[in-house]
């Protein structure tokens, strides 16, 4: 009879256990887990940082940051960083290392290290990288990975598109479509993040545009925020303290003479 009360106290601690260890939200409000992912401290899944080393991460406050900023995806990593993003810009596949506790609630996991327990918002469909050129778009031709000036100089391309195109949104589509709708013949993409458009004639070597310069291809191999399958420039290191943009040059079929 005892050995039999023991067995039964022994079961009911197992499930108290089970109910009340920690747990990985599948589900808050609108989002929708869809896992664990890999990501990696020098080249970040999700581009938005909202916390880092933060007390007061959980699940449910990361989330609601990303939802008020507009994001599609929003990840706890490490316990407590939390990000957000509207693509997956690195495809580092499925990570089994989500085994850290929220700072913020220790009965739930906040994704561990170089590991993202990853919420989509409202089944919106997003990207996952690897990016790669986009080379034509309705009148626009890719020319190539261009050198920017600024800060030594001035912008290559210093004006903007017609309406200006927050970071997080950014495509080559929306770029070209908006530097045309400007008037210009001439766009680039820096950084993964932002657009710039100019008037150009020719005059440069190779039928390039007055004062442009080509870099490395390789150079140009930053994601778009808003479409990681799509390359929106670069940013490459200029010194320890200092880095330099490149930009993702196009050129309208006006340039060639050949609309
Ligand atoms: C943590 O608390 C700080 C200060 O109250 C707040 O600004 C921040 O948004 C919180 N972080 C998260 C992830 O909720
Ligand atoms: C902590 O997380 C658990 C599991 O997600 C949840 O049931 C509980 O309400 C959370 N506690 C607080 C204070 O948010
Ligand atoms: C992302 O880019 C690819 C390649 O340019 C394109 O085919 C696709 O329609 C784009 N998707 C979104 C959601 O922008």
């Amino acid at each position: 009879m005892a050995a039999y009360r023991l067995a039964i106290a022994f079961a009911i601690a197992q499930v108290g256990l089970a109910q009340n260890g920690p747990t990985t939200v599948l589900k808050y409000k609108e989002w929708n887990s869809i896992g664990c992912q890999g990501d990696s401290t020098s080249a970040r899944a999700l581009k938005h940082l909202v916390a880092v080393a933060s007390p007061n991460v959980t699940v449910e406050s990361c989330l609601d940051s990303c939802a008020a900023g507009g994001y599609i995806l929003g990840g706890v990593e490490f316990g407590d960083e939390c990000y957000c993003g509207n693509a997956l810009l690195y495809a580092y596949g499925a990570s089994q290392a989500c085994d850290k506790l929220c700072s913020g609630n220790a009965s739930e996991f906040c994704g561990g290290p170089k590991a993202l327990n990853l919420y989509q918002f409202a089944d919106t469909p997003f990207t996952t990288g690897p990016a790669s050129l986009v080379f034509e778009y309705k009148r626009w031709q890719w020319w190539g990975c261009m050198d920017e000036l600024f800060p030594l100089g001035p912008r290559l391309l210093p004006h903007g598109p017609l309406a200006p195109i927050p970071g997080e949104q950014m495509t080559v589509e929306r770029c070209l479509d908006g530097c045309e709708a400007a008037g210009y013949n001439a766009a680039g993409l820096e950084a993964g993040q932002e657009c710039y458009c100019d008037f150009v004639e020719k005059g440069g070597p190779g039928a390039q545009p007055l004062g442009w310069e080509s870099t490395n291809n390789f150079e140009c191999a930053d994601p778009c925020l808003a479409n990681a399958t799509e390359i929106c420039g670069g940013l490459v290191p200029h010194s320890s303290a200092t880095t330099e943009g490149r930009l993702t040059a196009y050129l309208t079929c006006d340039y060639f003479d050949r609309c």
